[in-house]
């Protein structure tokens, strides 16, 4: 045994392997084949890791702890001292993977072998875990998604309602952003959750007969959708909100037996959802799923009112920009005041 450095520690029998060992880069090397073991450690005076422990062993000093650590494959840190001053207590966690179980104890130390880790080397939220066998990481992230920006998990209903994730959002009296011309325009996790609106698209990984649609407005009513390829109105939706594909006036209008949702709360549709259309209106591309391609008895109507090929000021002025209710009580197009969210899960 030699120890070159305070906070390394060596064990080598045939030291002309120690050469190989000192000049790679590795912070822990365990190879008893070749007889040598290496390890460089970060030292932390006065605290101790709270967690489970591998093995706890009477030692004279720091250093033959690092050697009973090397000798053990799961250990990857250590707490040294105690009221004894000589207790070793060898751990398979470390401050990376358990940083919440780090303490304050100034009978302790606490040692961690060193990795590209020590230099905080993942984004805001993310964890960095060591890969010491290569002295590499990986960021582990809260996150289901990790495309949301900063790897947030983004806007999620209470779980006792699902796994369901916002993917598309206008809040209760949001003005119209004026630069905004497609209501679709983002990929899923372009947003942060903190956003007034979302214009995003399902999350392209998303597989159309696996995937359910849950719309949820400020008046508390609550539709589900399924995605179905056989049925050309989900279908439709799909390569709307999926494949951002525009859908025009009469390419999907009366189309039996229409897409209806499972309504979970409010009233249903005041007619068969069997015609949907996703086109620009007054510059803003929109979409409308209700019985006849018009706005009036819709369920999903986002940016601007449509009738056909135009717009109907019966239903609402041309110009006005947002979102409608979901239950269509007064045959109005998208009106200030409302707020939508569209959540997006995986079947379950
Ligand atoms: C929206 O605005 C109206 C009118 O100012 C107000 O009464 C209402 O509380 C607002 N709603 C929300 C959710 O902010
Ligand atoms: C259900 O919808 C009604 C309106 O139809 C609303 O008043 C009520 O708050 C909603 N309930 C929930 C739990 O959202």
């Amino acid at each position: 045994m030699s120890l070159l450095k305070p906070f390394s520690v060596f064990l080598a029998i045939f030291l002309i392997f120690l050469f190989n060992v000192a000049l790679s880069e590795q912070q822990i090397v365990r190879d008893s084949a070749k007889g040598v073991s290496y390890a460089n450690f970060v030292r932390h005076k006065n605290r101790r890791l709270n967690t489970e422990q591998l093995e706890s062993l009477t030692v004279q000093q720091h250093a033959e702890c690092g050697e009973k650590c090397l000798l053990n494959n799961k250990c990857t840190s250590m707490n040294y001292g105690g009221a004894g001053e000589h207790e070793c207590q060898l751990l398979a966690a470390n401050k990376f993977d358990s940083p919440e179980a780090m303490m304050i104890d100034e009978s302790f130390e606490h040692f961690s072998v060193a990795s590209p880790c020590d230099k905080k080397l993942c984004l805001k939220g993310g964890k960095c875990l060591p890969i010491y066998e290569q002295n590499s990481y990986r960021c582990q992230y809260p996150c289901k998604f990790n495309i949301w920006k900063n790897c947030e998990r983004g806007r999620t209903l209470p779980s006792a309602d699902g796994d369901w994730t916002a993917f598309w959002w206008y809040d209760t009296n949001t003005t119209w952003p004026s630069p905004e011309t497609d209501v679709l325009a983002y990929n899923f996790g372009h947003c942060r959750s903190s956003d007034p609106y979302c214009f995003g698209r399902l999350p392209s990984d998303a597989i159309e007969d696996s995937t359910e649609m849950l719309a949820v407005d400020s008046e508390g009513t609550k539709y589900k959708w399924s995605f179905n390829s056989g049925n050309s109105v989900a279908h439709a939706a799909w390569r709307a909100f999926h494949d951002h594909q525009v859908i025009g006036n009469g390419d999907v209008l009366n189309a039996a037996p229409g897409w209806d949702p499972v309504v979970l709360n409010g009233s249903a549709p005041k007619g068969v959802q069997d015609s949907f259309m996703y086109r620009e209106q007054y510059g803003v591309k929109s979409v409308l799923l209700d019985d006849d391609n018009c706005d009036c008895k819709s369920s999903l109507s986002l940016g601007h009112g449509m009738c056909n090929s135009g717009h109907n000021p019966a239903y609402g002025p041309a110009y006005q920009y947002g979102v409608d209710t979901l239950y269509d009580a007064g045959c109005s197009g998208p009106q200030p005041g409302i707020g939508l969210t569209l959540y997006v899960r995986a079947k379950p």
